[in-house]
């Protein structure tokens, strides 16, 4: 196998090689073609997208050597070709602002700027990362990029438009680079795959576009990872590698959660958090799930709709479990769960709590009823097999959920700081994250009137507030 990175060896040479982007590539060849180019061009566009890539064939197709004019078929072949490829030519300089983002970077640049290109018909400027460049940079170039020498043309480069100057923005040709689709990224992936004689299936390869975020080169750098295996890689193989949630390991939390098992799904749950995987990723996994089940039950014929990594066939079997309401009030819980989550100081047992909640027979029954306390188990199911502890933080977690409900916003970030341990008759503990003790300590009233609402109690309530050690594993210690 060969030494360089599967990105690096399949990176586009011409523009027809560049996947999707269309209107990207009609422009730019018809730019070449009617030699119709600008002073200055912005690609700008998400990771791993084609910027740097179009930037240099662009460049080649400026300068290639093999024609008397520019031309949208650069040879590849000749020395300035060759040379842009490489990085080595004379008169095409790619900078990476990153590192070379000041002014007197700039004022360099501007002087080469003035100089006569040596082989090509261009001195082209690729400036990547260009976001990365002070303002004094920028404003440095503004003249420049504006009005440069006529054989001079500026291509920048950016993940970040936002950051850069508008009046730079405004003084170039802007090309948005959009996210690649997971049909072309399979596709793209089933060509390399091919090529290298990987043996790798359809489903770990949607598993790949899925995973890459639209970018290819994420995508290509995880083909080259699952690659390394001895076998034939399966969707199990990318999830493991990608340290994602595997298709069987939610297989195991659906049924569950199908089958009202809360012994199993609490402890599918532990076994996950412990073998490493964040409770947000768990969520966020079964938030994409839960959606797939959604559009089965609503367009089944949609496969392509689906984004999930389990596959289709036991989907459709899953969601015989469910009718539309349920599924969509499940979502409900995982998205306000993934809300919470993101100011807790105890995600492993919000978690624990969001999946008590999506067991059908525990679900709101409408999304707009008052959140009323629910005793985890009033079915009975499992009870005996339910660990005692499990049972009682899930609760006390449920009931501090529903504290957390019924604030303001603005107050629910500071709620969420806290943790209800114990709750007897008319006195409540609450551990606290220790910067927040003295917020807590002067809101302690309002919150013992958010408590005794939550729980429905009829005396007024005390809360005696604590500060929680927090334990290695993100819990806080009861
Ligand atoms: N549209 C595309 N068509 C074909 N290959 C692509 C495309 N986009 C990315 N790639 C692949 O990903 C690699 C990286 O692409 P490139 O360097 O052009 O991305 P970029 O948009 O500049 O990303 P970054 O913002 O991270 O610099 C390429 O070598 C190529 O293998
Ligand atoms: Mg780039
Ligand atoms: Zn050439």
């Amino acid at each position: 196998m060969s030494t360089v990175a599967l990105h690096q060896k399949y990176r586009p040479q011409t523009i027809a090689e560049l996947v999707e982007q269309p209107y990207i590539k009609t422009a730019l060849t018809n730019a070449v073609k009617y030699l119709q180019i600008a002073p200055a061009y912005l690609f700008t566009g998400s990771r791993g997208t084609g910027k740097t890539s179009t930037a240099r064939i662009f460049a080649k197709s400026l300068n290639c050597l093999n024609t008397k004019k520019p031309t949208d078929q650069p040879c590849g072949i000749c020395q300035s070709c060759r040379s842009i490829e490489t990085s080595n030519s004379l008169d095409v300089s790619e900078i990476d602002a990153a590192s070379n983002n000041g002014v007197d970077d700039a004022r360099a640049l501007i002087e080469r700027s003035t100089l006569a290109p040596v082989a090509g018909r261009y001195r082209i400027f690729i400036l990547d990362e260009c976001h990365c460049l002070t303002g004094n940079a920028f404003n440095a170039l503004l003249k420049c990029i504006e009005e440069p020498p006529p054989h001079v043309v500026f291509i920048l480069c950016t993940t970040e438009l936002h950051k850069v100057l508008p009046t730079i923005v405004s003084r170039c040709q802007v090309f948005n680079f959009r996210t690649l689709s997971i049909q072309a990224i399979v596709q793209h992936l089933g060509i390399v795959a091919d090529a290298e004689s990987i043996s790798i299936d359809e489903e770990a390869l949607t598993a790949i576009a899925r995973l890459s975020d639209g970018g290819l080169r994420d995508a290509l750098q995880l083909l080259g990872q699952v690659s390394l295996l001895d076998e034939d890689i399966t969707a199990n193989h990318v999830m493991e590698i990608a340290g994602g949630v595997t298709e069987t390991e939610l297989m195991s939390i659906l049924q569950a959660i199908s089958t009202n098992n809360t012994f199993n799904l609490l402890q599918v749950a532990r076994l996950l958090v412990d073998s490493g995987k964040t409770p947000k990723l768990i969520l966020s996994n079964l938030l994409q799930t839960y959606r797939d089940l959604l559009i089965i039950k609503s367009a089944p014929k949609e496969q392509s709709l689906l984004t999930g990594c389990v596959s289709y066939a036991q989907l459709k079997v899953l969601a015989n479990h469910w009718n539309f309401e349920t599924l969509n009030l499940s979502l409900a819980e995982l998205q306000k769960a993934e809300n919470y989550l993101r100011y807790t100081v105890n995600a492993a047992v919000w978690l624990e709590v969001c999946l008590l909640n999506l067991i059908p027979s525990l679900l709101p029954v409408s999304a707009t009823k008052t959140l009323t306390v629910k005793p985890v188990n009033d079915k009975g199911h499992d009870s005996k097999l339910l660990p005692a502890v499990a049972a009682n933080t899930a609760n006390l977690a449920q009931i501090w959920l529903s504290v957390m409900d019924t604030a303001k916003p603005s107050n629910q970030k500071l709620l969420a700081h806290a943790n209800l341990v114990k709750l007897q008759g008319d006195k409540a503990i609450l551990e606290v994250t220790p910067a927040y003790l003295n917020k807590f300590e002067s809101s302690k009233e309002a919150i013992a009137k958010m408590l005794q609402r939550a729980t429905q109690s009829q005396q007024p309530m005390t809360v005696l507030i604590k500060t929680a050690n927090k334990s290695s594993n993100g819990r806080v210690k009861a």
